[in-house]
């Protein structure tokens, strides 16, 4: 009988639809899940008359590959990977290759990486990126781990994910241990990102100008054959104008709830610990939170209830300000993002390519977008770049987009339509591109009560000053440490 390319475990959507696509490229691929009836299902429906082997339990999987064998997880994240891992070590043999398809927090990933490989075996952790249909038709995938592994899954890989425009493969190797699901989880952050930034302009029109989501529809359709055009941009459109068999706009009917797996707070968390500024990203997570509040909220409006003034001026002219505040603020994102990623890299001892991360991602996943084009061009002019707000075609993006963004904000603030991401992602900017920040008066401050001490102006960085502030205090400063 043909050995099988891969095995892959675990028979959720994603899983079966990643099945299906390596079998589509030519790969034979053994199949299992727990739950041994979804093995028979799958291979009597979906799978049938194809390239794939259905396996009854572990043994028989691996029996089945061909070596080194390459077993793929795509299971829940968290314990049952760990659970399968110490199933399969036994089973496999020094070389072979585990892979993680699934969400994995990107601390997980590099443990398990470490573990696999002291017991002389390769490990992945690949992000894996474009829902049920990109799973079956191309994803991009993003993975990480054991560098060894790279020759053994690439060619699976390269031929199942996505292709971005210019037919480059959306999948490349991220880099050592967890480099490729943290990777994964910025893309997730980011994602929060976008799809705040859309409904905060979706409420805009909705609540601001009064627009009914028809209309509103049309209006991302229109952005996305602009610089905004992107998969997220689309869907909305298709989405607003989405009516059901009664002829009712089913996005009328959805309960203003928002759901979250984690992904985004995580992103959220990993900036607190680099101490990078994420805002926008922390700011379209606690909005997620804000939204479940439901019954809190309406209550609160009952008790601060406020209307909304009718807007009156050009209504074209507003759409094409808010536009621009939608194009200003996710630049601030995807700045943050990356800006997150540098610093992470310092920690985790990686040497990422954000250049081909952009290009990565310019297909296939949910943040695909034609804007990651400029970012790429941005690290292909300058691999250092700090910031994206520093390059030169984004300094004139913005420069073109301020005014707008400003307008926006403060109508928001005004009439009191919440756009946190909008209004938080422009102060943000606003204290990027401030010399002068009032932190002189909070080192003053903390060494007011604390002795925390504070550096001059006019001294060289690092030299620290204590001032007895009352004449009560003595002259001894706290010890100086940092969290
Ligand atoms: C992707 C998505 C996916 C994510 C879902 C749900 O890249 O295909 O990011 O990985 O799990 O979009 O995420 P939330 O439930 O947290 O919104």
């Amino acid at each position: 009988m043909k050995k099988a390319d891969i095995g892959l475990i675990g028979l959720a959507v994603m899983g079966e639809n990643l099945a299906l696509n390596m079998e589509s490229k030519g790969f034979t691929v053994a199949v299992f899940n727990r739950t041994t009836d979804k093995v028979k299902t799958f291979t009597e429906s979906r799978a049938k008359g194809k390239n794939i082997i259905g396996c009854y339990d572990l043994p028989s999987l691996v029996a089945c590959l061909d070596r080194p064998r390459r077993v793929m997880l795509m299971v829940k994240a968290g314990e049952p990977v760990d659970a399968l891992i110490e199933s399969l070590l036994p089973l496999l043999s020094p070389g072979d290759v585990i892979i993680d398809g699934g969400n994995a927090h990107f601390p997980d990933t590099i443990r398990r990486t470490k573990y696999v490989e002291s017991k002389g075996l390769l490990y992945v952790g690949t992000g894996v990126s474009g829902g049920e249909e990109g799973a079956l038709n191309g994803p991009a995938m993003m993975p990480g781990g054991s560098k060894d592994a790279w020759p053994l899954v690439r060619p699976i890989f390269q031929a199942i994910c996505a292709k971005a425009p210019d037919g480059a493969p959306c999948c490349d190797w991220v880099g050592p241990d967890g480099a490729g699901h943290f990777v994964k989880m910025v893309h997730n952050g980011i994602e929060y990102g976008d799809m705040q930034l859309i409904c905060e302009c979706y409420q805009m029109m909705r609540d601001g100008l009064g627009m009914k989501s028809g209309e509103i529809g049309d209006v991302f359709a229109r952005w996305n054959e602009t610089e905004l055009s992107s998969y997220l941009i689309g869907i909305t459109a298709d989405i607003l104008r989405y009516k059901d068999e009664n002829g009712e706009t089913t996005v009328e009917h959805i309960l203003d709830r928002a759901g979250q797996k984690g992904t985004g707070k995580w992103t959220a968390v990993s900036a607190l610990d680099e101490g990078v500024p994420l805002t926008l990203i922390g700011e379209a997570v606690f909005a997620r939170c804000l939204s479940s509040m439901k019954d809190e909220r309406v209550q609160a409006s009952q008790l601060y209830s406020r209307q909304i003034p009718p807007f009156e001026g050009d209504k074209d002219a507003f759409l094409e300000q808010l536009r621009r505040a939608l194009y200003a603020g996710k630049l601030v994102s995807y700045a943050q993002g990356f800006a997150l990623m540098r610093e992470a890299a310092k920690t985790y001892g990686w040497t990422l390519d954000y250049g081909a991360i952009a290009d990565m991602w310019r297909g296939g996943c949910i943040i695909r977008s034609a804007f990651l084009g400029e970012i790429r061009a941005a690290f292909r002019r300058d691999l250092d770049l700090p910031n994206l707000l520093l390059d030169p075609h984004f300094k004139s993006s913005i420069d073109d987009a301020l005014p707008a963004w400003r307008e926006i904000a403060a109508y928001a603030v005004k009439t009191g339509v919440p756009m946190p991401a909008v209004t938080s992602a422009l102060s943000y900017f606003d204290g990027y591109t401030t010399a002068s920040l009032p932190a002189n008066l909070l080192q003053a401050q903390r060494d007011y009560f604390g002795a925390h001490t504070y550096e001059r102006i006019d001294q060289p960085r690092s030299v620290f000053f204590h001032t007895n502030w009352t004449g009560r205090g003595g002259n001894t400063a706290a010890e100086t440490y940092t969290v």
